[in-house]
């Protein structure tokens, strides 16, 4: 597909391995539209995209409140080109068992990793169907799949939101939707998975602090690099499917 001229929106661009897709975005000449809640970060993320020469707007707040989803498609459809999105924003408070979570914590996780897609997916839609060759990304998890303690309400949402991106794929054929699994990243949430607190801590601090010290850890500039190369390439082939950093 056409990454340069294209505009694409990408959510959790304030850091991580949306801040790098941004730049990888960018790089390969296409425009960005960010998302993401702190207004300061992304600032900071739509400059620097927007030091490459390319169109870059932000808008800040959740991905999962209709309005920033309106707004966030608007931007795109003003720069014209809107070729599609990635879903990356999510959030796994890592920790707690279950039983342990409060409230608040697995509203959060939900909203942003699943809401936010459903509503980033209905606004997008009716423009990326029109012109016939749209993609939609969403990043997925082996947290989908493997139950561990203290990671139990994010392997929920990962769940919803794979299922969420196959349901999308056979509901509107026409718009190129797929999951992509980025791999164990060096991000904010890698670093709170070896510093567990809560119930979960006994499990979760070996096993990701044991990932680091085998050095299976990516950078987020690799796996973003990996997800912008599929999208260049052909990313029809992996139409209602996972993708993941070695597909690349
Ligand atoms: N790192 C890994 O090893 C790994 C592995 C598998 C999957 N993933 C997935 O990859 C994606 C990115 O993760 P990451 O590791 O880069 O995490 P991260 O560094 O913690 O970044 C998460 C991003 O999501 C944004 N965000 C959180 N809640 C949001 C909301 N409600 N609305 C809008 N933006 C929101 C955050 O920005 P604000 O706080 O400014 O809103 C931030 O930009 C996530 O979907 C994650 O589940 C990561």
């Amino acid at each position: 597909m056409k990454l340069k001229g294209q505009t694409f929106i990408i959510t959790g661009a304030s850091r991580g391995i949306g801040a790098a897709l941004t730049m990888e975005f960018a790089k390969a000449g296409a425009n960005v539209v960010l998302g993401a809640r702190n207004k300061g970060a992304l600032e900071r993320v739509r400059e620097a995209a927007k030091g490459l020469g390319v169109e870059a707007v932000a808008v800040a707040g959740s991905a999962a409140d209709d309005g920033v989803a309106q707004q966030l498609v608007k931007a795109a459809k003003v720069i014209g080109n809107f070729a599609g999105f990635v879903h990356n924003a999510g959030i796994l408070n890592a920790g707690p068992l279950v039983v342990e979570l409060p409230e608040a914590q697995y509203d959060e996780i939900l909203e942003s990793n699943l809401k936010g897609g459903y509503q980033l997916a209905r606004y997008s839609y009716p423009n990326l169907r029109r012109q016939q060759g749209g993609v939609a990304v969403f990043l997925g998890s082996g947290a989908a799949e493997h139950h561990i303690p203290g990671m139990g309400i994010y392997g929920v949402a990962k769940a919803a939101e794979e299922y969420l991106a196959r349901q999308l794929a056979l509901e509107v054929p026409e718009v190129t939707c797929f999951i992509y699994r980025p791999g164990i990243v060096e991000t904010d949430m890698q670093r709170q998975l070896r510093e567990a607190e809560g119930g979960g801590a006994t499990a979760l601090r070996p096993l990701f602090q044991g990932y680091k010290a085998q050095g299976r850890v990516l950078s987020p500039e690799q796996s973003a690099r990996a997800l912008v190369r599929i999208l260049g390439g052909e990313p029809r082939k992996f139409h209602g499917k996972i993708a993941t950093y070695s597909d690349a």
